[in-house]
């Protein structure tokens, strides 16, 4: 009897023992994404391109409101010269960033992650290119 209940205290105790170490992964990974290149994470925001690197943000992220055929709030960001538009009057990177006096963007859902911004950044940075 006595054997068994040690065997359920040690069991308890291993057990523990890997809720917490597993919650102190999960707070790790929580972290790590929104940081953008710290603590761990590397995000690469050289020769950023359009077609490979901005539209797959953008599309999904945005295009379930601004792309294919949707123009919500007028904004469509479905190619490349809308895109553009939004480049150059400033309101993308107002948007994404949750700037002061810009609608924050995605609308309803999360900011997007720091990495992503900088993509995003870095790409206009560039010349906000068609490449
Ligand atoms: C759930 C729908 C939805 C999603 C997703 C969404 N938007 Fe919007 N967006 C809107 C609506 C509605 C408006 C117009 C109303 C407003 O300005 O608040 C708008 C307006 C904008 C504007 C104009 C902002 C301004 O201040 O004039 C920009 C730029 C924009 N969106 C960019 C984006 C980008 C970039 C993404 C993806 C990262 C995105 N949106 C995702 C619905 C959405």
């Amino acid at each position: 009897m006595k054997k068994v209940f040690f065997t359920l205290i040690a069991l308890a105790m291993t057990c523990c023992t890997l809720i917490i170490s597993c919650s102190k992964d999960n707070e790790q990974d929580v972290t790590n994404p929104g940081n953008g290149g710290g603590g761990g994470t590397t995000c690469d925001t050289a020769n950023m391109a359009y077609s490979a690197n901005v539209q797959p943000i953008l599309q999904t992220y945005c295009y379930s409101c601004h792309g294919n055929g949707n123009v919500s709030g007028g904004v469509s960001l479905g190619n490349y010269a809308s895109v553009k538009t939004q480049v150059d009057n400033g309101n993308l990177i107002g948007a994404i960033t949750h700037a002061a006096g810009y609608s924050p963007m995605p609308q309803g859902g999360a900011k997007l992650s720091d990495c992503n911004i900088n993509k995003i950044k870095a790409w206009i940075a560039r010349g906000a290119q068609n490449n």
